[in-house]
């Protein structure tokens, strides 16, 4: 991006954003969600942060929240309040310890990590242990004196608790003896009490559940609980703020009562009479994103409301030492859980070819953190979904995650265009092979005429070579694109006559691997079975299951390709359209030579599977839905899904409520989880293995 190109940027940005600040704060309307504003922001900070000539007095950045309101009186704060950086993954975070160590490259950093509280920030003044004097952070230097709705808050103490003559529980009062202070606890209390004086800071919060049920009595006005702890600490009148269920959580302890590290400070907010909430030192950074994956797992159980965890550097005379850049301390960052919704830009929408000859519009995007993944291209589906969005390439859009896997555009953001960006057409020829392309009426997709487009026929490579197909090891889409790019194949047929001295001449193939392939690909030959050589053809609708079930009705593969579409559709679950696909497929002159050749070159179908209904009814497997997750010890996931057919079962790689049992080998991923939750039948190995035998 140029400079003139950002600074257009940063102007468009910032009108965008106080836009959708007015129409939230003012209007009580919202267009697009918090989150995409964040990332708006977000995109603001950092470009203003590479081009700092650009940063004006109006910019968002520079707000660090409202200003004063006139019926408050203001108060300014003898250490300003500043803000934290965001970060948003593991590696912004080692980034950010190696920025630390350049600037001081003989020291080993501990961390203090906590989480972040989506509250609203406040300083209290304690005098001679007694509260005083309570504001609102306001632009950083100068804040709203709002004492008196901060009294209301039980959880801000009146008068600070004295750590070395508090009876410590309800046991030991009942004994009426004072509990021996701990180490910690001494240091705590070596300093003189009541301190003259004494600033703590956090933030005010309403804890979900009172959110919801306090909102609705209020009409749903507030979008969140951090709006509505806000509004209630703004309230001129007192009596509003003490009438909602307001809590405070302390974090930061500013006077120097002899601490030397933050999480001191914590435990001594703790002796002081302050809530504070699961802090923990960590060493380094695989530490700090153990804390941050398990504070996001606690995230929905906890009480109030955290937007991520926010990490320090532990030692407070090297927090100082590293300063504050702009308005943020060196030594902090905020680490927060990925949004569900980020903005970025359309660099690209390019056409993928499917095997099936459908033409997929794909959007190309700037990579972007969404719900925990780096996010850097997303469907479109369809020209009709284009046209719904009005999208065009190079514009601003927001990008989610649709049922929380697949990346998808949520809305394009025309505000920020330039000008530049482009529209997008579908091609009237397909992009691969230059046939003529059609959008068959009724339907929403466009297909590429020709049957043998290149595409289709890379994609039917892919497919001729995975797992349930042939199995052939070694070979990704990778090294296949470059044998046919390099005029080595153009049937799968023709993998079977590759030598050694063919593959190694391609970049990068050393002698042994050329070897490896060759083998792989020769040993494939002769252990493929019916069902896995008619799922390899890939027939549009033929997958595994039809596969096995024309497998044990034909026997042969001669016979399946003669077969009528009356004879195919005696087979149970293939109906008309399945059957018409069939037949059509095999009357094709290329498709019957990819067959003939195939035999040719010495595929040797391995056996007959055994008729399905094996063990029928009696076997516990039969008409059961299986999913295998984590490897197992006796057989690869391949064969224990090849043996759960043949007996009649129905392995399937996602876990829905349709599951009837989940297999778990070792190392099992995310789908025993979800199985546990939907309470399906969970075993083991062993017991998976008494099933089958
Ligand atoms: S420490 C340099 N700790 O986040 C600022 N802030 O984005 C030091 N916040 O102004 C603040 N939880 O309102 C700190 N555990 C926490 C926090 C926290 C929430 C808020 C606070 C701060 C803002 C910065």
């Amino acid at each position: 991006m140029t400079k003139q190109d950002a600074q257009q940027r940063i102007e468009k940005l910032k009108k965008v954003i106080s836009h959708h600040r007015y129409l939230y704060h003012v209007l009580d309307r919202q267009e697009i969600s918090p989150e995409a504003l964040d990332s708006l922001k977000h995109e603001l900070y950092q470009l203003e942060q590479q081009y700092p000539e650009f940063i004006t007095i109006d910019s968002p950045t520079q707000r660090v929240a409202g200003k004063p309101l006139g019926g408050f009186k203001k108060v300014e704060h003898a250490i300003p309040m500043l803000s934290i950086e965001d970060i948003f993954s593991e590696k912004e975070l080692r980034d950010w310890e190696n920025y630390l160590e350049k600037l001081f490259p003989n020291q080993t950093f501990e961390y203090f990590c906590e989480p972040k509280i989506d509250g609203f920030a406040i300083s209290l003044i304690y005098k001679n242990g007694v509260f005083i004097t309570g504001s609102t952070r306001g632009d950083g230097k100068i804040g709203e004196e709002v004492t008196q709705n901060l009294r209301t808050i039980e959880s801000i103490p009146l008068r600070l608790r004295n750590p070395k003559y508090e009876i410590r529980n309800t046991k030991q009062i009942l004994n009426n003896k004072f509990k021996i202070l701990n180490s910690f606890e001494f240091r705590a209390s070596n300093f003189e009490f009541p301190p003259a004086e004494l600033e703590v800071r956090g933030e005010v919060y309403m804890e979900k559940k009172d959110f919801e049920d306090f909102n609705k009595k209020l009409g749903g006005k507030y979008a969140n609980p951090r709006n509505l702890a806000a509004g209630s600490i703004r309230q001129l009148n007192p009596k509003i703020a003490a009438s909602r269920p307001l809590k405070f959580l302390a974090y930061d302890l500013i006077t120097n009562l002899g601490q030397k590290k933050h999480s001191e400070e914590h435990q001594i907010l703790k002796e002081l009479g302050f809530k504070t909430d699961l802090g923990k030192v960590c060493n380094n950074i695989s530490g700090i994103v153990y804390y941050w994956q398990e504070i996001a797992k606690k995230r929905n159980a906890l009480l109030y409301q955290i937007d991520g965890t926010v990490v320090s550097v532990n030692d407070n005379a090297l927090f100082e030492r590293l300063g504050v850049i702009g308005k943020s301390p060196r030594g902090i960052r905020a680490f927060k859980f990925s949004p569900e919704q980020a903005t970025t830009k359309v660099l690209d929408i390019k056409v993928q070819v499917g095997r099936t000859g459908t033409l997929t519009p794909v959007a190309v995007l700037e990579p972007v953190g969404v719900g925990g993944v780096t996010v850097s291209r997303a469907t479109l589906h369809n020209e009709d979904e284009i046209k719904r969005l009005g999208i065009k390439i190079g514009d601003t859009v927001i990008v989610g995650r649709a049922g929380d896997v697949i990346p998808d555009i949520i809305k394009v953001l025309p505000e920020l265009r330039t000008g530049k960006e482009m529209v997008f057409v579908m091609p009237r020829v397909c992009p691969v092979c230059g046939s003529k392309v059609v959008r068959k009426p009724g339907e929403a997709r466009h297909m590429c005429t020709n049957t043998g487009c290149f595409a289709i026929q890379r994609e039917n490579f892919y497919h001729f070579v995975s797992r349930p197909a042939f199995d052939i090891k070694g070979l990704g889409p990778k090294i296949i694109d470059r044998l046919i790019d390099e005029g080595l194949v153009s049937s799968p047929a023709d993998l079977f006559k590759l030598e050694e001295g063919d593959i190694m001449p391609l970049e990068r193939f050393a002698e042994k691997s050329a070897g490896n392939l060759v083998e792989s690909i020769q040993n494939s030959k002769n252990k493929v079975t019916l069902s896995r050589f008619i799922f390899a053809l890939g027939i549009h609708h033929v997958g595994e299951e039809t596969a096995l079930d024309l497998a044990q009705y034909f026997r042969d593969i001669n016979k399946l390709k003669i077969a009528s579409k009356e004879g195919l559709k005696q087979i149970p679950d293939i109906g008309n359209v399945v059957a018409k696909n069939i037949y059509s497929w095999f009357r094709l002159k290329k498709n019957q030579k990819l067959v003939d050749d195939l035999v040719e070159v010495g595929v040797r179908i391995a056996e007959v599977e055994l008729p399905r209904t094996r063990g029928s009814s009696t076997s516990a497997i039969y008409g059961k839905t299986f999913v295998v997750t984590g490897s197992l010890e006796s057989m690869s996931r391949q064969e224990a899904h090849d043996k759960i057919r043949m007996l009649g079962g129905h392995p399937i790689s996602a876990v829905s409520k349709k599951t009837d049992y989940l297999v778990v080998g070792t190392e099992p991923g995310s789908k025993l989880e979800k199985a546990k939750k939907l309470g399906i039948k969970i075993m083991g190995e062993g017991e998976f293995l008494e099933l089958l035998y």
